[in-house]
């Protein structure tokens, strides 16, 4: 990846940027201007401006089928992940902006900090969630197709991998919903494979906030109003990543990370808000009661798990700008793997703490693969965390525990303590009957219950004279490396 490369030098905070890119002249517009408006077009001219080496235009018309993942794919072999906005996608006439947020930098750039603050600025923001505001006219809906003018082909007919279903995916939709209960709006990622000119699937993982959402519609026999929002500011996509309790509501998340309230607008034909400066809506409704097949899609594990049966999306609208842009997720590629992290590991993290007091930090490493380091007070600390991280989350399939003076973030090192200070007939733990993510492909049944590993690779509090090789501090302090090198 290229955060390797990244310099504080050239991550200059983006903030204020009062440019709006809304081609409309109504008074809300207007409003919209004297703030800081965060939308796609803004962000990618703050890159363009910022890091001009992390965005790379393509002008040649490019074929929607596999070339977007081909063209990734051979980036990152070569330890690139740009921001590419290509211009001309065959069978469409809008532009697509890929891989938006595949880089830490880029992240950092949208929050306004550098990136080694990324984790501490995305904790003390969200501690003030901001309420999000209504404004009545909005750039996002500035074109409005109804009924049977819908055609969800005129956007890019996206395939990523050779086993996914023949038909084209929208991979950067967020949906928001809102709890018949409750009343609270939810908005989280869903993948979207289209299936006629106005109907999509829509895969809702088990056990999340949208499919509990779904379940009550469904109890109900009621169809779930739902708007799918695509093209959007980094801050919406690691808003509605925000994972913890279903009574934070992920708008006012967006507003925390923006420092200033989201301005949202009505949905035309649903009882929904979205944002007013997304590209493209999709409003409509989950029928209940009613599945239909869905995938193969290769996924964020780098594997497809086979054909689904999921419910469907009927779309009764669609709202956007007057030419807007489309926005993917290459599947399993960077971008995908990183807009998690920062919302599971703040969550992990919260979790972990509670559990033992002086968890140092927790990183997820690999899919489903979570280390924490921890100073250990008790010599059961390892087993009561494995347990709790275990259980937090579906996407938590094995957790290692390591002491505070192995980082978390270097595999190597954490090889080193598993290798070093693991007996594996002490210090494994095996959980039976667990239910994890359906997109394990070691899990033969999609409803099955899987199994979940623990690695405590602590040293125990006491044991055989055992010390990890060290230097005594003053004798490190007093090395100046500069001086010794003949460097100023
Ligand atoms: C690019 C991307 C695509 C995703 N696709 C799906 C999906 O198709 N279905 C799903 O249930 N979760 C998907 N997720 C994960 C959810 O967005 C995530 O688990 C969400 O935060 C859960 O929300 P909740 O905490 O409100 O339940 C995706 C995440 C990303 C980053």
């Amino acid at each position: 990846m290229d955060q390797a490369k990244l310099t504080d030098r050239n991550l200059q905070p983006m903030f204020p940027i009062f440019t709006s890119s809304s081609t409309g002249t109504s008074p809300d517009y207007a409003q919209a201007r004297t703030q800081p408006t965060f939308d796609l077009r803004n962000f990618v001219n703050a890159v363009k401006r910022e890091r001009p080496s992390d965005v790379l235009e393509i002008g040649r018309e490019i074929d929607p089928q596999y070339e977007t993942t081909a063209l990734i794919t051979k980036l990152e072999q070569h330890h690139r992940s740009p921001l590419v906005f290509f211009h001309r996608v065959r069978g469409t006439t809008l532009p697509l902006v890929s891989n938006v947020c595949g880089s830490a930098g880029r992240l950092a750039l949208a929050l306004g900090c550098n990136v080694r603050e990324l984790a501490s600025c995305y904790a003390s923001r969200i501690a003030r969630p901001i309420k999000p505001e209504i404004i009545a006219s909005a750039p996002s809906q500035e074109q409005i197709t109804l009924g049977a003018e819908i055609d969800l082909y005129r956007f890019p007919q996206l395939r990523y991998h050779n086993n996914d279903a023949d038909c084209p995916y929208f991979t950067a939709a967020i949906v928001v919903a809102r709890d018949p209960e409750t009343g609270k709006s939810n908005l989280s990622f869903h993948r979207l494979m289209v299936t006629s000119r106005a109907t999509t699937t829509i895969f809702m993982a088990r056990g999340k906030h949208l499919e509990r959402i779904y379940q009550k519609y469904e109890a109900m026999c009621k169809p779930m109003p739902i708007a799918a929002f695509i093209g959007t500011h980094p801050t919406c996509a690691l808003g509605s990543l925000y994972t913890g309790s279903a009574e934070v509501e992920e708008y006012e998340v967006i507003g925390a990370l923006q420092q200033s309230p989201l301005q949202l607008t009505r949905c035309i034909t649903q009882p929904l808000e979205v944002p007013a400066h997304c590209e493209i809506v999709l409003e409509g409704t989950v029928e209940p009661r009613i599945r239909v097949h869905e995938g193969p899609f290769g996924e964020f594990t780098g594997f497809s798990t086979g054909t689904m049966s999921t419910p469907a999306f009927h779309v009764e609208a669609v709202t956007s700008r007057c030419a807007p842009w489309f926005q993917d997720i290459v599947s399993g590629h960077s971008e995908h793997k990183l807009l998690p992290v920062l919302g599971s590991e703040h969550y992990l993290t919260q979790v972990a703490s509670s559990v033992v007091l002086d968890t140092v930090r927790v990183r997820m490493i690999a899919p489903l693969t979570v280390v924490a380091a921890i100073r250990k007070a008790k010599q059961d600390d390892p087993a009561n965390l494995i347990h709790a991280l275990l259980r937090a989350d579906i996407y938590v399939k094995q957790v290692i525990v390591v002491d505070h003076d192995v980082d978390p973030g270097d595999t190597r090192q954490v090889m080193t303590a598993v290798a070093l200070q693991v007996r594996p007939d002490r210090d494994i733990y095996i959980v039976t009957d667990t239910v994890g993510t359906e997109l394990d492909p070691s899990i033969e049944q999609r409803d099955s219950a899987g199994a979940k590993l623990g690695i405590d690779a602590t040293m125990p509090l006491t044991m055989r004279n055992v010390k990890r090789n060290a230097v005594p501090s003053e004798v490190m302090n007093r090395i100046d490396l500069n001086e010794v090198l003949g460097r100023s």
